[in-house]
């Protein structure tokens, strides 16, 4: 009998990933091994007096109707039974149609079906094998800086041997977003110049919760087709845009076939452990989808899909759909004004105004380093922000608030933002 500890205490036991290119936690670890309560209680905080502004999640209830279709579906002994079965590899056609009937009523998105939609377990898990689909091991993939942290080491195990380039968009001296944006665009031609494959961006972004001007997108959307390369917007917080409706929001890659949207029910719909994610994209890429899916997923869950065909079928029918996503949009506008109005109020720090989604950055003062400042501050007030360091350079002396988990609960927006000023 060997034990596990000897067995692995062999040097390079494992992969050459897992020994040496992942090697160290990673930005999304350490975030979420920050917020673990056993870490919370180490570091002598009381996990029930904290003030989390950490969580990237929304925390609105999902909607009535689909809650209750979940629970007919798993009433009706033979809906449940059907939701056992393996749907396609590319997922149940109903609610592939459906989707694309949510981006034709909700975005004006005129160009869809469900031929240009595959399902998947989550955006995360078809991020990875979209990049297996676009671009062969040690072509570049290019990032705004800074951009959603998952992104470098999705990289690294989808591509190895890829760099990630990052493109100029957060101004640390000034903290303006895209001040220059002509000048991000000839990064961004350059590195496509170079033979990078793709451009990715979450709109809204997380975690500056910005959405680049229509002409900056047009503008790099052309660099890419230009050459042979993808646009790859990440629309894991579309709902959630705030005031003007961005035109990318119903570009259709029928018309542009380098553009693909990674798309998710987690946030939108509040379900983030019901894990369905979809990818929009030309039948090219969607065919090639289906070849790397059958051996990465086999077949999505059927019970989400066929509970969000249902639901899309008959909310965006009745108008419910839409009053839904007016609703959220305007909820969580409020909670990043009460954020926003409190840093203002109490702290004084730099902060980009928040245009969608669920964050917002800030300078650490002084320049400290984000990562001690972050644990003094959880000691000393109860208060969790998260370090900068991991989603790019720009950020390597700031932080990042949610406010996504904070949305039914102003009052401690306001409390820990206080609690904050006193550290
Ligand atoms: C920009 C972005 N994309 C994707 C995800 C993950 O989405 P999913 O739950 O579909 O894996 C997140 C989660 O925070 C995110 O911020």
């Amino acid at each position: 009998m060997v034990s596990d500890t000897d067995f692995f205490k062999r040097k390079k036991g494992l992969s050459h990933l897992v020994e040496d290119t992942l090697q160290g936690l990673s930005p999304i670890q350490t975030i979420m091994k920050m917020a673990e309560p056993s870490n919370i209680k180490k570091m002598g905080v009381n996990p029930d007096t904290m003030i989390s502004f950490g969580g990237g999640w929304c925390n609105h209830f999902a909607p009535e109707p689909l809650r209750k279709i979940y629970t007919e579906l798993c009433k009706d002994k033979q809906s449940f039974h059907d939701s056992g079965r393996y749907s396609a590899i590319i997922g149940n056609e109903s609610c592939r149609r459906q989707l694309a009937n949510l981006e034709r009523n909700i975005y004006g998105m005129n160009h869809i079906s469900e031929k240009n939609i595959a399902l998947g377990q989550s955006s995360t898990q078809l991020f990875h094998d979209v990049l297996r689909v676009i671009a062969n091991p040690g072509d570049d993939i290019c990032v705004l800086d800074p951009t959603y942290a998952n992104y470098a080491n999705a990289v690294k195990i989808a591509l190895p041997s890829s760099t990630l380039r990052f493109i100029s968009a957060l101004d640390a001296s000034s903290w303006e977003y895209l001040k220059n944006p002509q000048r991000s665009l000839d990064e961004l031609q350059e590195f496509a110049e170079q033979g990078a494959k793709a451009l990715v961006l979450p709109v809204p972004d997380n975690p500056t919760s910005q959405i680049p001007p229509d002409s900056f997108l047009k503008g790099a959307a052309d660099i890419m087709q230009d050459h042979h390369g993808f646009l790859i917007l990440d629309f894991a917080y579309k709902s959630l845009w705030f005031d003007k409706k961005p035109s990318c929001f119903h570009w259709s890659p029928e018309d542009m076939p380098h553009l693909i949207g990674i798309h998710s029910h987690s946030k939108w719909l509040s379900s983030l452990g019901r894990r369905l994610g979809w990818i929009e994209a030309s039948q090219s890429v969607i065919n090639g989808l289906e070849k790397i899916n059958e051996s990465m997923l086999l077949s999505p869950d059927t019970l989400h899909s066929m509970a969000i065909a249902q639901f899309l079928e008959t909310s965006l029918e009745n108008g419910f759909a839409h009053e839904y996503v007016k609703n959220i949009r305007q909820l969580y506008k409020k909670t990043a004004t009460v954020l926003t109005a409190s840093i203002e109020t109490y702290l004084d720090w730099p902060y980009l105004e928040p245009m969608g989604g669920l964050y917002t950055v800030c300078p650490t003062p002084n320049k400290v380093d984000p990562v001690s400042f972050v644990k003094n501050l959880l000691m000393q007030t109860g208060t969790l922000i998260i370090p900068g360091v991991g989603f790019g350079p720009s950020m390597n002396h700031g932080v990042r608030l949610s406010y996504g988990p904070l949305v039914y609960n102003h009052d401690l927006i306001v409390e820990g933002i206080k609690r904050i000023s006193s550290y």
